[in-house]
């Protein structure tokens, strides 16, 4: 079983500060709320500026700062995540304000618009461009918000500090979508985002920080109003956009979860990154299994897409983790690195590597799962 149940300690989020894109409405702004009762200051990012600055009005009402020469406990600033400008802007705020930024989550999306692929498009209206807008707000608006979390997150941070990158992909980031041609598209590229940033950007030796997604299903909010009233009547499950937000929570205040995808459905969450690893001879067959890993193993994290020629060669160990380990795999692989056998890494340089993971990343992805997974 993967079902993970969140569990919040009262400090774990204790005057942290998380940055919210799309915090003005439905699941983001749940969250809003539930980082302000566990302790958290709050810097809210969203394209509608009249719920914005009517959430942050009553967020300050009620929750105030400890001491008056404290900043407030939450800051709005209109947002556009597809505009790099507007986006890098709700960074410089929350960081001028708290002076750190420890959390980022990009909620921030829309539902489909229009139909690209209509069977009454004639040769004449197929000429015209058809909007993106979907794709750049939930695409284009995540990679983003993720690039420039990833350099901001870094600062100001004293040692031993959890951050956190979570992205809302959807159940479309993983299960056919039917109509939902550039939303599924959109959300399967979060879900690609977090799977191809999770090795990478969790190395001690680079950013240091985790990422993960939160794949809700129906949840009751302006999104879903189109389907509502028929998913009620066929009586299937909808999650309140509270039961969202507090998986959402858990996992920003997990530090052991790295690389996950949290499927939410009738309140209940399921992890399901492990399970697509963990039976993947079974999906895809033993042998075309056998032989990805290898080319996995090969393209370890990959820094040959990304470090040129000359600097490849100068270095046979280019990021500290040794060629052929991908990092989430570290459970199964923590012992023969401390043994010193590592893929083609000099053996004294894999014990050292292997001695300075920290725990969560030496024990990987599958330990910070099954944590919190019940
Ligand atoms: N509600 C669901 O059933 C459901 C299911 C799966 C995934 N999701 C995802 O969860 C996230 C939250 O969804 P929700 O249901 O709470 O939606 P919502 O419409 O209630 O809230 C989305 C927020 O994003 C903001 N936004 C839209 N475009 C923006 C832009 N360009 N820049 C900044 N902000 C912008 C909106 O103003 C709004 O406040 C979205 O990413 C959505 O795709 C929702």
């Amino acid at each position: 079983m993967s079902q993970y149940i969140p569990s919040i300690s009262s400090d774990s989020l204790y005057r942290k500060v998380i940055l919210i894109t799309g915090g003005a409405n439905g699941i983001g702004a749940c969250l809003v709320k539930q980082c302000l009762e566990s302790g958290a200051n709050v810097c809210i990012g969203d394209l509608d500026n009249i719920s914005g600055e009517r959430l942050l009005k009553k967020s300050c009402e009620e929750f105030r700062s400890e001491e008056e020469d404290m900043p407030p406990r939450a800051v709005f600033q209109t947002t556009d995540v597809t505009n790099y400008p507007s986006v890098l802007a709700l960074f410089d705020l929350a960081f001028k304000t708290y002076k750190r930024i420890d959390h980022v989550v990009s909620a921030a999306g829309i539902v489909e618009i229009g139909n690209w692929f209509d069977f009454g498009l004639t040769l004449e209206e197929v000429r015209q461009t058809p909007t993106h807008k979907v794709l750049d707000v939930n695409l284009l608006g995540s990679m983003y918000v993720s690039r420039i979390a990833s350099v901001y997150l870094r600062h100001n941070r004293g040692g031993n500090c959890d951050r956190s990158i979570l992205l809302f992909s959807c159940v479309s980031g993983f299960k056919e979508s039917p109509s939902l041609f550039i939303y599924q598209a959109s959300k399967h590229g979060v879900t690609g985002l977090m799977r191809s940033l999770r090795n990478y950007i969790s190395s001690p030796y680079k950013h240091s920080l985790r990422i993960n997604t939160i794949c809700p299903w129906m949840t009751q909010t302006e999104s879903i109003k189109k389907v509502e009233a028929q998913w009620k009547n066929a009586d299937l499950p909808t999650n309140t956009p509270d039961e969202v937000s507090m998986v959402a929570t858990g996992v920003l205040s997990d530090k052991s979860l790295n690389g996950t995808s949290m499927f939410v459905e009738g309140g209940r969450a399921w992890e399901i990154e492990q399970n697509i690893d963990r039976l993947e001879s079974e999906w895809l067959g033993e042998a075309p299994s056998k032989v990805l890993g290898l080319g996995q193993q090969l393209l370890a994290d990959g820094a040959i897409w990304t470090t040129p020629e000359r600097a490849r060669k100068r270095s046979s160990v280019s990021c500290g983790i040794p060629p052929g380990v991908p990092l989430h795999k570290l459970n199964g692989l923590s012992n023969s690195l401390k043994n010193g056998i590592s893929n083609g890494a000099n053996n004294s340089k894999a014990n050292g590597i292997a001695e300075k993971l920290p725990n969560r990343l030496a024990n990987g992805m599958t330990h910070g799962v099954t944590n919190g997974v019940h």
